[in-house]
């Protein structure tokens, strides 16, 4: 259990094929600049078309209240872009205006490698997995896990320990996938992370030479009912979401069922998301029939996504462990599972993070991610900042709460868990 999931490589709720709506406002970018071309210098067409991307594709209309254009209009004419470093700074701070830490520059390297890790291709990394921090206010990513054997693991990183650099780029305010995106790379290279532990305060660098890695981020385990805690059940980590997550947690049930679980524990604590659609579709796996979740753009267009009469278990019990760390895809897979009634929620508030995000390139290799569209529960409840209710809470690990990620095998996170949410 708790192998180290690889949020490497993967994309923070993407919006590719993520509907029509989003599908719809994602073109149409390349649009020429009119009239007054000729006063503006590369650095001003740089920044224009960054602009312009977010003012065509931003899910929230009105722009956090504010004159989109006239800020634009203003920029151009007060300030003087005479480097890329400052028209990227004018970008970023003037993004910085919407209050959406996803709607955001990617310089160009962090931009390949984002698109690179989208691609699927390599399978090569260090072997972290990251989540978001529970508190906010800690700056750096969360370590969750290292995948045993890899880089990571043998240099010694640690669960639980902040990740506040890597290479040169302070994670504070990046998103996992960016991170992620960084993280990874062709087999031999090296990158370095700086490291903080919260309990002694340590901080060092960490030299690491990326390495073949094995690509899963599910691990399932079956109890039998003494370890349990009662009827013999079966227990799912999902430590993140890609292209593959549903094939595999649809063989974890089908293989836990013929074990003879009474009960599932879906384990999404510090799952921070990744693609948006495996998300929907290991919702499918537990729900046959209604709504996943509902999408709308910043023109109004809503869509929706819904069940196929596809579940693999559609009946049997299922609890799923959520925390401050369970984010986008998850929360998408576990407000779908509530709402829908397929599930009783154990834990605490999950993290709140209802957007979707689309990457546009820039012609100078440099690319904005955009908030696209939100999503809403399917009872419509939007959970940006705000994340969704457990049906049972329980505080964080230790003190009295549950056993944490990978801590002494599922067997005992299913018994505790029994214990805390009373009944069975
Ligand atoms: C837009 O960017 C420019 C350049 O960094 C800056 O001077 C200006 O204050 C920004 N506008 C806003 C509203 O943040």
């Amino acid at each position: 259990m708790g192998r180290g999931a690889r949020v490497e490589g993967e994309e923070h709720g993407r919006a590719g094929g993520a509907g029509r709506a989003v599908a719809a406002v994602a073109i149409g970018i390349a649009a020429a600049v009119p009239l007054y071309a000729s006063a503006l210098t590369e650095e001003n067409l740089i920044y224009l078309e960054a602009w312009r991307a977010v003012y065509q594709a931003y899910y929230d209309g009105t722009y956090n209240g504010q004159n989109f254009l006239r800020l634009k209009e203003r920029t151009l004419k007060e300030y003087k872009m005479q480097s890329r470093e400052e028209t990227y700074a004018a970008i970023e701070s003037n993004l910085s205006t919407l209050g959406d830490p996803y709607t955001k520059l990617l310089d160009p390297s962090k931009f390949a490698f984002v698109t690179g890790s989208k691609k699927g291709g390599q399978s090569s990394g260090v072997g972290i997995e990251i989540a978001y921090p529970k508190d906010r206010s800690v700056e750096g990513l969360l370590v969750v896990n290292t995948q045993p054997g890899s880089p990571a693991e043998r240099s010694g990183i640690l669960p639980n320990q902040l990740l506040v650099q890597i290479d040169s780029s302070p994670t504070a305010g990046m998103s996992i996938y960016e991170a992620a995106g960084l993280l990874k790379g062709e087999k031999g290279t090296v990158v370095s992370v700086l490291v903080r532990d919260e309990k002694t305060s340590g901080v060092r660098t960490v030299e690491l030479t990326r390495d073949a890695l094995r690509r899963t981020n599910v691990g399932s385990k079956f109890c039998e009912a003494g370890e349990a805690g009662g009827e013999p059940s079966g227990y799912i980590r999902l430590s993140s979401f890609s292209d593959q997550t549903d094939l595999e947690v649809r063989k974890a049930v089908r293989d836990l069922k013929s074990q003879g679980s009474a009960e599932y524990f879906l384990d999404l604590r510090n799952n921070g998301g990744g693609s948006f659609d495996a998300g929907v579709n290991v919702a499918r796996i537990f729900i046959d029939q209604g709504t996943i979740v509902n999408i709308a753009d910043a023109k109004g267009i809503k869509d929706y996504y819904d069940a196929k009469n596809a579940a693999e278990d559609s009946s049997t019990p299922l609890t799923v462990l959520v925390n401050g760390g369970t984010a986008s895809a998850a929360e998408v897979l576990s407000g779908a599972l509530q709402d829908n009634k397929r599930a009783v929620l154990v834990g605490e508030r999950t993290f709140g993070k209802g957007l979707i995000q689309t990457l546009v390139r820039l012609s100078d290799g440099s690319g904005v991610a955009v908030s696209v569209a939100k999503y809403q529960t399917p009872n419509e409840v939007d959970i940006n900042k705000k994340g969704i209710t457990p049906d049972v809470v329980v505080a964080a690990e230790g003190g009295g709460g549950l056993p944490g990620v990978g801590e002494g095998g599922g067997c005992e996170i299913v018994a505790t868990v029994k214990e805390r949410r009373g009944g069975s």
